[in-house]
């Protein structure tokens, strides 16, 4: 019967309220409602996001439900984001779902965030292979940076984690020094394309085990911005593409560089990226050409599963449900630094 479950998937821990419909792991739709507000602040600004997802969270569960053609009656069960994220975005999802379960009286489960990002990989398409346990996944998101060694759906460990900045606050914030708007990371993409990665060198860091740190380079790279802005004024501008370049790849080598420290480690040779930086086009080319030299199965989500969506949010409550005997746990509550 789980196979073929109809799951509403809540997602709102950051800037993005989202809901999804699935079955079984068919999405039937997956509703983002992106906040442009935070475009003009250069980062998410909490009070600002928590509002927004007020206004949004019914009309988006709304068309969720009417564009994967099904009645609301229709769900079998409720999986909302308790966390990571932050506390009032995740108020907000997470008392919809409560007050919704109760009123449909169907079950609730609560998923883990940066979990839910990794069980993306096993939502249903036709060209992806899914990944075979046990497999490491770089899980590189706007607030977080972990290598997850991932032996089942419910059975992961962190081995490396960020010291500092996450890989997408490294794209962030680099883009915000350069004068880029709000997610920066995609902008950086966007005008890498065309620059040169050799163009200038950053610091990179010296960290012996899986744990990586960015909070170096973010301070190379805004040293080297602000001294040549001092000679020229004109110098992003001149420069911006190969700016863009160089810092992509200083970001993704520190990232390559650890999962392949990592494999080597454990001995384990499948290799996934999950969370919004695995959008990212160089970190894919990268990983693709790191597979084939060594001999490594590598798994890439398909881009609109790699940033915060809730079709992850109901593949991963639904995995939770199926392995465990949950009843709904009302008193459950949102929380920021939710750990595995
Ligand atoms: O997973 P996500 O959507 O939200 C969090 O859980 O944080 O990740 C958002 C992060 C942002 O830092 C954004 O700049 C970054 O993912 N990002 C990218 C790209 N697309 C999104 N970074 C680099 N290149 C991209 N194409
Ligand atoms: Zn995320």
């Amino acid at each position: 019967m789980t196979d073929n479950l109809i799951v509403l998937g809540i997602e709102s821990s950051c800037d993005e309220t989202s809901a999804a419909i699935i079955k079984g792991s068919k999405v039937l739709s997956n509703i983002i409602a992106s906040q442009k507000i935070h475009e003009e602040y250069g980062g998410v600004v909490p009070e600002l996001a928590s509002r927004a997802h007020q206004q949004n969270i019914i009309p988006v569960v709304d068309v969720a439900i009417n564009s994967a053609s099904i009645n609301k009656n229709d769900i079998d069960l409720i999986a909302y984001t308790k966390g990571p994220g932050l506390l009032g975005s995740l108020l907000v999802g997470s008392s919809f779902a409560k007050s919704f379960s109760f009123s449909l009286n169907k079950p609730l489960v609560a998923v883990n965030h940066m979990q839910a990002h990794i069980l993306a990989h096993f939502i249903q398409h036709h060209k992806q292979k899914k990944p075979k346990f046990p497999f490491l996944c770089l899980t590189v998101s706007g607030g977080h940076t972990q290598i997850v060694r991932v032996n089942d759906y419910n059975e992961m460990k962190i081995i490396g984690s960020t010291l500092d900045d996450a890989a997408g606050e490294a794209f962030d914030k680099s883009a915000k020094v350069l004068g880029l708007k709000y997610p920066g990371g995609p902008l950086i993409d966007k005008y890498s394309k065309q620059g040169n990665i050799k163009a200038f060198s950053f610091g990179k860091p010296k960290i012996d085990n899986l744990d990586f740190s960015f909070s170096g380079l973010k301070t190379s790279i805004m040293n080297k911005i602000n001294s040549s802005l001092q000679k020229d004024k004109d110098f992003i501008s001149e420069n911006l593409e190969d700016l863009c370049a160089s810092i992509q790849e200083a970001i993704v080598s520190i990232l390559i560089d650890k999962i392949y420290k990592a494999s080597k480690q454990t001995g384990i040779s499948n290799i996934a990226i999950a969370g919004g930086v695995s959008a990212n086009t160089y970190l894919r080319k990268k990983l693709l050409e790191l597979g084939k030299k060594n001999n490594f199965n590598i798994y890439i989500p398909k881009f609109e599963y790699c940033t915060d969506n809730a079709a992850m949010i109901a593949i991963a409550g639904k995995y939770k449900f199926k392995t465990k005997d949950l009843t709904n746990d009302y008193s459950e509550s949102a929380s920021a630094r939710l750990s595995f």
